[in-house]
């Protein structure tokens, strides 16, 4: 089955098959995860977390993510490809969204994301008139996370969520074609996968999405700090690392490696 094209996520909508994404920064994740049979990877900003250590995903560059985007596309070609657009790297003007995001297709995405709302309606417009896909992500929006201040549930109040619904809407109108949605009530979440034609991702969302995505390294037991509660890890990860190197580690003390 295609599980690239857009077209194909247009369909699975349409059909009510509900689809998988997982994150992965490198070849060999990327690589087993396309032979696990996900539908897409992105390639997340998350790396700023999950694989550089940060606290946040602000200090990530455009050009790391060009870098991530290029490994992680050679080795899941069968995938769909999504790519973020790091902080800094979009938000000043529509054009400066264009330059970032083409060289992120250029890597080999197929599709980039971008944080933000209503602020976003005119970018992702621009973009989606000049054959950039944009998915746009709302809700819970990692780069906010100083205006928020820490990472929040959004969408609580009748206005927040309302707001979150207009957004939505606003943001398919444009051009958008996904829409990702992270920390929203579930009834919402929902409510918006029934108003907007494209196909929504959902994290934290609950299971009303059309698509759900985690974290590569929450799935695998692999994150060091603060695992989000809607995630679920499916392997002792950290734990079968460890002790495979300390096995490696103490067999080189016994000389029991190299034989
Ligand atoms: O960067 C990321 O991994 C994300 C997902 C959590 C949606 O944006
Ligand atoms: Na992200």
């Amino acid at each position: 089955p295609d599980r690239k094209s857009i077209a194909a996520w247009d369909r699975a909508k349409r059909d009510g098959r509900v689809r998988a994404l997982i994150t992965a920064y490198d070849y060999p994740f990327a690589r087993l995860a396309s032979e696990a049979g996900i539908d897409g990877i992105l390639i997340g900003d998350s790396l700023g977390m999950t694989v550089q250590g940060h606290e946040d995903t602000l200090r990530v560059s455009l050009e790391q993510m060009i870098y991530h985007t290029e490994i992680v596309a050679r080795a899941a070609p069968e995938c769909l490809i999504m790519a973020d657009l790091p902080f800094g790297s979009f938000e000043s003007s529509p054009s400066k969204a264009f330059d970032s995001a083409t060289l992120l297709l250029k890597a080999g995405a197929d599709i980039v994301k971008l944080e933000g709302g209503a602020a976003m309606v005119e970018t992702v417009g621009f973009l989606s008139a000049r054959a950039v896909p944009v998915c746009a992500h709302i809700g819970l929006t990692p780069q906010h996370v100083r205006q928020f201040g820490g990472f929040r549930k959004q969408g609580k109040t009748a206005d927040a969520a309302a707001r979150l619904r207009t957004d939505a809407v606003d943001l398919a109108e444009a051009g958008a074609r996904m829409v990702l949605m992270e920390a929203i009530p579930a009834d919402l979440a929902a409510e918006i996968t029934r108003a907007v034609p494209v196909p929504t991702v959902g994290i934290g969302a609950g299971g009303g999405t059309d698509a759900q995505i985690l974290v590569l390294h929450d799935v695998l037991g692999l994150t060091s700090g603060y695992v989000p509660g809607f995630a679920r890890t499916y392997l002792d990860g950290s734990r079968l690392v460890r002790e495979a190197i300390e096995t490696y580690a103490t067999d080189v003390r016994a000389r029991r490696f190299p034989q």
